[in-house]
């Protein structure tokens, strides 16, 4: 089976780097000390797996040979790539950042450069390959499991690091998009645990579209969408660092704002005073609202209609006749 000889591979890997971080010179001195500076604890690191992959170029692929590993395994797996018909280690010099299945199961890994990202790419991402399905990936859902359960509620967030801060912050129902737009399978994944999807972007721009591409498809699966945006120029990872956990759930606590609301502010501070910008956003809000219908949710839609009939100062009758013809456009 070439899932299962994928799964090895990764196991061994793993093991490997996370040996080289914790025994080996180079690992503790370059990307131990660097992990440790940026605040995350020996029994996090070791928690997620977290490893070290040597500067020399080809550690693991001597390793791996060595212990009888198939290359073309090696290749696919995104580990070892050929170089002038040489096979070479690929994340040379990299910190190592293990992606898990929900039983717990290595299917890829993200793999960061140290320190300042000057030398492009900041991470390479395993290949897509037979277990390494890209849109269907939750960073961190592995060790959220339980804790999104608890608290019935998944708070999202962009990278790698903000899952582990917020991890070892005490705040354990938390996975990551790995930077990408949010897709319908992991929306449907979270959906799988909760009806509560908590999105905690960056402040910046990028961060705020990203976080709306995403609303009319987790409308669509029925999740209620809250959204938390990070000061400017910080992540959750850098903020919870800077104020400390109890700072940083506060803030969280302070700053939900419901999704549906947050767009329709942004869109009517854009529009200003302008009657067909104005008209422009009503529609929409509409469409939007739309998206909700399910049967089960209509008591819901029913409130957003209301509250947002209000806001834009129209009539709610006028905004439910609008939605319905969306909804009839849909079919
Ligand atoms: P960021 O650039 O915000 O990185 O990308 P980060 O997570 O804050 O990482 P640190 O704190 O600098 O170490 C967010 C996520 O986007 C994906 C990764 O999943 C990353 O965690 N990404 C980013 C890539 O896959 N490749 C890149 O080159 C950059
Ligand atoms: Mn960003
Ligand atoms: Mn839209
Ligand atoms: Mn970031
Ligand atoms: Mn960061």
């Amino acid at each position: 089976q070439a899932a299962d000889s994928l799964y090895i591979i990764n196991n061994f890997a793993q093991k490997f780097f996370a040996d080289k971080l914790f025994n080996s010179d180079e690992g503790q001195s370059v990307a131990l000390s660097y992990l440790e500076e940026r605040g995350f604890r020996d029994d996090i690191i070791k928690k997620f797996q977290l490893g070290y992959n040597p500067q020399e170029k080809n550690a693991l692929v001597k390793e791996a040979l060595g212990q009888q590993f198939n290359i073309d395994v090696l290749v696919k797996s995104g580990l070892v790539v050929n170089r002038y018909e040489e096979p070479v280690d690929n994340y040379r010099g990299r910190i190592i950042f293990p992606i898990h299945n929900n039983s717990g199961k290595i299917i890829g890994f993200g793999a960061r450069v140290i320190g300042k990202a000057d030398r492009a790419p900041k991470y390479i991402n395993t290949p897509e390959n037979e277990i390494y399905v890209k849109s269907k990936i939750l960073y961190g859902s592995y060790f959220a499991r339980h804790a999104i359960d608890k608290n019935d509620e998944c708070l999202l967030v962009e990278g790698y690091t903000d899952v582990i801060s917020l991890y070892q912050a005490g705040i354990e129902n938390v996975v990551a998009s790995g930077g990408t737009s949010l897709t319908i399978d992991q929306l449907k994944l979270i959906k799988k645990y909760t009806n509560n999807l908590t999105i905690i972007y960056d402040g910046d721009a990028a961060g705020v579209k990203a976080a709306l591409r995403g609303l009319d498809m987790a409308l669509e699966e029925s999740l209620n969408v809250k959204l938390v945006l990070i000061p400017d120029k910080e992540d959750p990872d850098s903020y919870v660092n800077k104020v400390g956990a109890d700072q940083f759930r506060e803030f969280i606590k302070g700053n939900k704002k419901d999704f549906i609301l947050f767009q329709l502010e942004v869109m009517l501070r854009e529009a200003g005073n302008d009657v067909s910008k104005k008209n422009d956003v009503v529609n929409h809000v509409a469409e939007t609202l739309s998206k909700i219908n399910r049967a089960e949710d209509f008591t819901k839609q029913q409130e957003y209609i209301r509250q947002c009939s209000s806001i834009l100062k129209i009539d709610e009758l006028g905004l439910t006749n609008l939605v319905n013809k969306y909804k009839r456009d849909q079919l």
